[in-house]
C-alpha cells in the first residue's frame, strides 16, 4: 500500500486544484499541505457566543507529524475539525493541498473527507459489526466492489495486526485492539491526512507504545502526514516532528519538538512541559532558601542546553565561569529527534563572582539560566 497509491492520489486531487496563489511565488509553501490563514472560530453557546478560535496562522507540512497541545478548552479539536470541515471557520481560509476548502458544495466535501482520516480517543466502533464489518463499512457506503473491498479489509488489518481479530466483536477486544481497529477504518480510503484527537488518551502507556509505534510506521511507509493532539507530552515527544502550542483560541508557541521542548518560551508551554522536567528531589527542596542563609552558601542553578550546544556541552568550560566549587545536584543530557536537551542542577559556592555576575556567566554557556535559591 505503497507509496504508489499515495502519490496516484496526490496526482488526481492535482487535478481539481484550483490554487490559492500561484506556488512558483512561494516555494516555501510547495511542502505545505494544510495551511490556516486567520482562521477564527466562535460557537453560539448558551450564555452567548465563545470564541474558540482567533487568527490562526498555522502551516503543516506534507509528510510531518504535527501535534498540538494547549490546556483544555483552547482550541484543539475546533481547530483540527476545520481540516475537514466538521467545524466551519468563522473567519480565515483553510488550504488544503493549497485549495481552498471553504467553499466546497456536499461531492467535493464527501471527496475531501475521504482523503482525510480521523481516530478517536474513544475509537467510536460500531458495536454490534465485527472489526471486518467496521472496517469495510466505508468502503461499502462508497460503493466499492466487493473484490476490492476486501482485498483492503485484509490488507490494512494485515497492517495494523489484526488478522487474527477479523471475526471479533469490539467488546472482545481491548483498548489498543479496538483504537487499531480504528485506524485501519481511518486508512480505507487512502488518505493523506490522518488527525488524532486524543487517540491514545484511553490507552495504557504500554499500549500507547505500541499504537505510537503503529502511527509512526504509517507515517513513514505511506508517506502519510498525521496532525494529532494529545495531553499526554511524552506522546509529542516520542513521535511528533513540530508542534504548536495552543492557549485561549491562538498560537502562543510553534516549532520543532526539541526547540519548544527543549526551551519553551511561554508560560503555558512550561507548564504543559513541567510534568516531563526533572522535579528536584524531596531532600534538596526541603534544604533550598530563598536567600543566602550563611556567608557560604551555595547557589542553586538550573541550565537548560539544547541542540548543537548540548551535544557537546563542555562542562568544563562551565566550571571556569562560575569559579569556586561547582557540584553537579541534578540533571543530564536525553536526546529528542536526535538532538541533545541538557538539563542541568548545579550548586556554587566559594565563586570570585557575585550572584548577578554568575547569572551572567551561566548564561554565557546555558540558553537558559533559572535561579532556584541557595543550600548550606
Ligand atoms: N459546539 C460548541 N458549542 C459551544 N461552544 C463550544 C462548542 N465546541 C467547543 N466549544 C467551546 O470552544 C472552546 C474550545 O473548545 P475545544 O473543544 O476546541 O477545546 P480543546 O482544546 O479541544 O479542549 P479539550 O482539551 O478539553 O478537548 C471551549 O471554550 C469550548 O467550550
Ligand atoms: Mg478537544
Amino acid at each position: 500500500m505503497p507509496t504508489t497509491n499515495v502519490q496516484r492520489r496526490l496526482a488526481a486531487t492535482a487535478g481539481i486544484a484550483r490554487p490559492a496563489e500561484p506556488l512558483e511565488l512561494y516555494p516555501q509553501l510547495a511542502n505545505a499541505l494544510v495551511r490556516f490563514i486567520g482562521v477564527g472560530k466562535t460557537y453560539e453557546g448558551a450564555q452567548g457566543p465563545v470564541q474558540a478560535l482567533q487568527g490562526i496562522d498555522l502551516t503543516i507540512e506534507r509528510g510531518e507529524v504535527f501535534g498540538i497541545i494547549g490546556r483544555s478548552g483552547a482550541g484543539k479539536s475546533s481547530l483540527i475539525r476545520t481540516i475537514n470541515r466538521l467545524e466551519q471557520p468563522s473567519s480565515g481560509r483553510v488550504l488544503v493541498d493549497q485549495v481552498d476548502i471553504g467553499e466546497f458544495d456536499e461531492d467535493r466535501l464527501v471527496a475531501l473527507r475521504r482523503r482525510i482520516g480521523m481516530i478517536f480517543q474513544h475509537f467510536n466502533l460500531m458495536s454490534a459489526k465485527t472489526v471486518w464489518q467496521n472496517v469495510e463499512l466505508p468502503l461499502k457506503v462508497a460503493g466499492v466492489p466487493q473484490a476490492e473491498r476486501w482485498r483492503k479489509v485484509g490488507e490494512l488489518l494485515e497492517l495494523v495486526g489484526l488478522q487474527g481479530k477479523r471475526d471479533a466483536y469490539p467488546a472482545q477486544l481491548s483498548g489498543g485492539q479496538k483504537q487499531r481497529v480504528g485506524i485501519a477504518r481511518a486508512l480505507v480510503h487512502d488518505p493523506q491526512i490522518l488527525l488524532c484527537d486524543e487517540a491514545t488518551s484511553a490507552l495504557d502507556p504500554e499500549t500507547t507504545e505500541s499504537i505510537l509505534a503503529l502511527l509512526r510506521d504509517i507515517n513513514q511507509r505511506l508517506g502519510l502526514t498525521v496532525i494529532l493532539i494529545t495531553h499526554e507530552m511524552a506522546v509529542i515527544r516520542a513521535i511528533c516532528d513540530r508542534v504548536v502550542v495552543l492557549e485561549g483560541g491562538q498560537v502562543v508557541e510553534q516549532g520543532p519538538v526539541w526547540q519548544v521542548f527543549g526551551n519553551p518560551q511561554h508560560e503555558v508551554s512550561r507548564t504543559l512541559l513541567a510534568p516531563l522536567q526533572h522535579g528536584l528531589p524531596e531532600e534538596l527542596r526541603a534544604r533550598l532558601r530563598s536567600t543566602p542563609s550563611t556567608p557560604g552558601a551555595a547557589l542553586v542553578l538550573r541550565l537548560r542546553v539544547t541542540g548543537a550546544q548540548a551535544g557537546e556541552a563542555d562542562l568544563s568550560s562551565l566550571f571556569n565561569l562560575l569559579g569556586g566549587q561547582v557540584s553537579l545536584l541534578q540533571g543530564g543530557i536525553e536526546r529528542i529527534q536526535g538532538r541533545a536537551l541538557g538539563n542541568l542542577v548545579v550548586a556554587v559556592s566559594n565563586s570570585p563572582h557575585d550572584r548577578e555576575h554568575l547569572l551572567q556567566r551561566a548564561g554565557q554557556w546555558a540558553q537558559r539560566v533559572e535561579e532556584l535559591g541557595y543550600v548550606v
